[in-house]
């Protein structure tokens, strides 16, 4: 059974898209304004905070490139999340550490990843004031991490991945580890025992990691546009905004004006079922751990910064090229489709993309476009495997903290997704 809102919402996907985007971003930019317009000169970084921050994130590095805790040894996070693809895996799938294991899903680029809001059902209202609900944010292709520290412990049990029998496991390899004198430090000798607390620990390390700024540079050709340099965009490229804004489409999900953070990161994070190819067996995405109808075959929309150096695309890398993406939103529902079927008809978002009618040349233009979404500090290393070095004005982690108290990546443990009162409690299953 359905709970009568839902019926409402899956009645008017587009326009409930609609308005749960202008909800979206009206209000946050919103707060986002006045979080910067409130910013107060005394919120200063304290010393001692930002060497722990600094001593995490160094540890966190450590274990991201560690190929000892995997089952057999020899996969670390780096091989499937590799730099030269802006930590993004150019494979469809990627490869576990127990041979011919794979995985289903394309390994998304980590750049960026800790800025992706926790999971949320939230409340939305229209110009009408009627009550709309929809998920948002959550790490992973389907969410089902709440947030970034439920996330980054994941991969170290997954059996395709690095396959560790338990936390018990990975903590007597941490001690292990050619950092874990650094970690015991961290961790306290009272502690040092304590399974829970030294993988706890490993945890945050990695979060703080992704927090880093090598993570976040926002030096792209579009960020210089954004902060004022018009002259940077050639005219095709200009062209292809225009598109992406208008005749495409793409701004309604992949939006171009801050929403999330204080500059674009070009999704809105919300779910939907775009009927990409089949790949292998059908991906319930966000439906399967909602236990709702209407999204199963939903992903949530990535963001599309370094675009250009993640192929392949989509949940399951089904489409090889950028060209690929945008002739598919082009002519998927198109009389003489040359798309493969997809795993979930009857959820397809038909509204907003499959027949946008753009010609060869408005093709290219896009194509130039996206690609002013590349990270100057990614293209420009004479060693793309190193990390990249983002440019020396990037905040610190803490200094982002100060000003964006909600960026812990840490929901309460009591946190629960808010769901409306009337739904069914079936729908609350995660
Ligand atoms: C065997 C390959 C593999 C390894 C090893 C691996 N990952 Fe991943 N990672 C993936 C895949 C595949 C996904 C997408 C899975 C999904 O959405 O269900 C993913 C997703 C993620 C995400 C979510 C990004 C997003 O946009 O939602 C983060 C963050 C992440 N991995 C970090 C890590 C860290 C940290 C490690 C090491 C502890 C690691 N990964 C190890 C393959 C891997
Ligand atoms: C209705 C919302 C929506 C619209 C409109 C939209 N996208 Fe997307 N986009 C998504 C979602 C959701 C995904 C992930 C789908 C999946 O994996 O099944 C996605 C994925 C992508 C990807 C793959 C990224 C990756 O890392 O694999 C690219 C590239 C992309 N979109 C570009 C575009 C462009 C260009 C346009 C405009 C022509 C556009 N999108 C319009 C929602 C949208």
């Amino acid at each position: 059974m359905e709970s009568p809102l839902s019926n409402h919402c899956t009645k008017q996907p587009a326009l409930k898209r609609f308005f749960h985007r202008l909800a979206i971003s009206s209000s946050i930019v919103a707060v986002l304004f006045l979080q910067w317009s409130t910013a107060v000169k005394s919120k200063e970084v304290d010393p001692e905070t930002s060497q722990k921050i600094a001593v995490l994130a160094e540890i966190g590095q450590s274990i991201f490139l560690d190929k000892t805790l995997s089952q057999p040894e020899g996969l670390a996070c780096v091989n499937c999340h590799d730099p030269r693809h802006a930590f993004a895996d150019p494979r469809p799938q990627s490869a576990g550490a127990v041979m011919n294991r794979f995985g289903t899903r394309n390994a998304p680029s980590l750049m960026y990843a800790a800025l992706i809001p926790s999971f949320a059902y939230d409340e939305f209202f229209t110009a009408d004031g009627d009550e709309i609900y929809a998920y948002e944010g959550g790490l992973f292709w389907d969410g089902r991490a709440r947030d970034l520290f439920e996330q980054v412990q994941k991969p170290f049990f997954h059996g395709n991945e690095m396959n560790l029998k338990d936390e018990q496991e990975l903590a007597r390899r941490l001690r292990q580890s050619d950092y874990s004198e650094k970690l015991k430090n961290l961790v306290g000798t009272k502690h040092w025992n304590s399974d829970s607390v030294v993988t706890y620990q490993a945890y945050l390390s990695l979060v703080e990691f992704l927090r880093s700024p090598m993570f976040r540079p926002f030096d792209s050709k579009l960020d210089a546009y954004h902060d004022g340099n018009e002259l940077i965009l050639s005219d095709a490229e200009k062209r292809g905004m225009k598109i992406y804004l208008e005749k495409g489409k793409c701004n309604s999900c992949h939006p171009l004006s801050a929403n999330h953070w204080e500059r674009p990161l070009l999704s809105d994070f919300g779910y939907d079922n775009l009927g990409v190819p089949s790949d292998g067996a059908p991906d319930r995405g966000l439906g399967e751990h909602t236990g709702n109808t209407e999204e199963i075959g939903q992903f949530r929309s990535p963001s599309l910064r370094n675009v250009v150096l993640t192929a392949p695309y989509m949940h399951n890398g089904s489409l090889k090229t950028l060209r690929e993406v945008i002739e598919f939103y082009n002519s998927r529902d198109t009389p003489q489709s040359r798309w493969k079927t997809t795993d979930f008809p009857k959820t397809v978002n038909r509204s907003d993309l499959g027949n946008l009618q753009l010609s060869k040349a408005e093709i290219e233009d896009l194509l130039a476009f996206l690609h002013c979404f590349t990270d100057q500090c990614l293209q420009e290393r004479t060693n793309p495997s190193s990390f990249p070095v983002p440019p020396k004005h990037t905040p610190s982690s803490q200094t982002k903290q100060l000003y964006f108290p909600g960026w812990t990546h840490r929901l309460h443990p009591s946190y629960e997704i808010e769901m409306p009162q009337n739904s069914n409690p079936a729908d609350n299953d995660e």
